[in-house]
């Protein structure tokens, strides 16, 4: 049967708004209430394998490779294993080095990008452990990987992935509170109290949907802008990354995103009043710095849209737009900051009057290599 937008304009929006329901069903029967623990059905890897990791490989491409990154802050946070991040198209061509101590995990929607799936084979060839975080029952990255966590999205047609993205950082976060505990970083106590935000999530995540029209008016207020800098520190850095990919694949406007460090580095050179600079600024430890950053841009007459999270005071007059978000764990807020940068690439499409679904250029699923 085709797929239907269910009254909304286009795929893209069904799909974002759709992310409450797309990550309660990841959840769904993962967690075990008693224990505080999380179960993983499929994993191919028992308690003693999980243990004995000494390297955990994350590898995928697009908004997936996003996804990757923030899941290296949850697996080292949470489970103390270093982790090392790469595109996969890069991985396969520098002799990796892979033993049977070695996890790569690979994270693909779709389950047949080529590149990914070349990653896949490169890490078994080498007699490493796989496992795949997935959206498509029986693809081939899911048949191949020794284990596989799927993501309960459903399908996903926009060829811009959002629900696939947040429920790739649920898959990330929920395998990393296992692995911690397996791996005795994690008290049963921790534990629960992490697993008792994540349930509290998808309501948070219906009231970041609730600013869809005060973004709306902040996309006409920038939609003409010729380029923009998206900017977020630790967990929030891969969000301005994929926040700035959104904007790139649907309006065709260029966009760069940066850590909020690293601007006085280059970036810094760019500011004028011509430049909206998208800044993730929720409360966490270096809050006061990125802070900082956003008065250096304002400072050059750069025009800033925050995303804040309510509680924050005071923020209004050092923003051009404040886009204002429930609060939750640090560990949980990349998930919410997601919805609003969304949001705007949306409505700024939309306003350009690009094909929000079916942009240019890209395809759903990138089968070579
Ligand atoms: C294409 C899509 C992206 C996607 C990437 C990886 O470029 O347009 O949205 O992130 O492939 O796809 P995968 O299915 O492996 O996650």
């Amino acid at each position: 049967m085709m797929a239907e937008k269910g009254g909304y304009r286009h795929f893209m929006l069904k799909e974002i708004y759709e992310q409450p329901r797309a990550v309660a069903d990841t959840i769904a029967g993962r967690l075990k209430d008693e224990e505080g623990d999380v179960h993983l059905e499929s994993l191919g890897l028992d308690d003693k394998e999980l243990q004995s990791l000494k390297k955990v490989f994350i590898i995928a491409c697009g908004t997936s490779w996003h996804a990757a990154l923030v899941g290296k802050f949850y697996i080292e946070k949470l489970a103390r294993i270093p982790v090392e991040v790469d595109i996969a198209s890069e991985f396969r061509y520098r002799d990796p080095i892979v033993d049977e101590d070695t996890l790569t995990l690979l994270i693909s929607q779709s389950g047949e990008t080529a590149d990914t799936l070349a990653g896949l084979r490169e890490a078994k060839g080498k007699g490493g452990r796989t496992v795949c975080i997935c959206n498509v029952v029986d693809s081939s990255i899911a048949r191949e990987s020794d284990g596989v966590i799927y993501t309960h999205a459903g399908p996903e047609i926009g060829v811009a992935s959002t629900k696939a993205f947040t429920t790739q950082l649920i898959g990330l976060y929920l395998f990393a509170l296992r692995l911690g505990r397996v791996r005795g970083q994690l008290s049963a106590e921790e534990c629960r109290r992490r697993v008792a935000e994540l349930v509290s999530l998808p309501r948070k995540l219906e009231t970041a949907l609730e600013l869809d029209v005060p973004i709306e008016n902040i996309a006409k207020a920038f939609a003409h802008a010729r380029d923009f800098l998206y900017l977020g520190r630790g967990n929030q850095y891969p969000i301005a990354l994929e926040g700035a990919l959104k904007l790139k694949e649907i309006s065709y406007i260029h966009a760069e995103g940066y850590p909020a460090g690293e601007m006085k580095h280059g970036p810094i050179a760019l500011i004028d009043e011509n430049l909206p600079v998208v800044v993730l600024v929720p409360h966490n430890e270096t809050y006061e710095k990125v802070i900082s950053n956003m008065e250096e841009v304002r400072a050059r007459g750069g025009r800033v849209i925050a995303v804040a999270t309510r509680a924050e005071t005071g923020l209004r007059d050092k923003c051009d737009a404040l886009i204002e978000l429930p609060e939750t764990s640090d560990e949980l807020m990349p998930i919410l900051t997601s919805v609003p940068l969304q949001l705007l690439a949306y409505h700024v499409a939309v306003i350009k009057g690009t094909d929000v679904d079916q942009p240019r250029n890209l395809a759903k699923s990138v089968t070579v290599e």
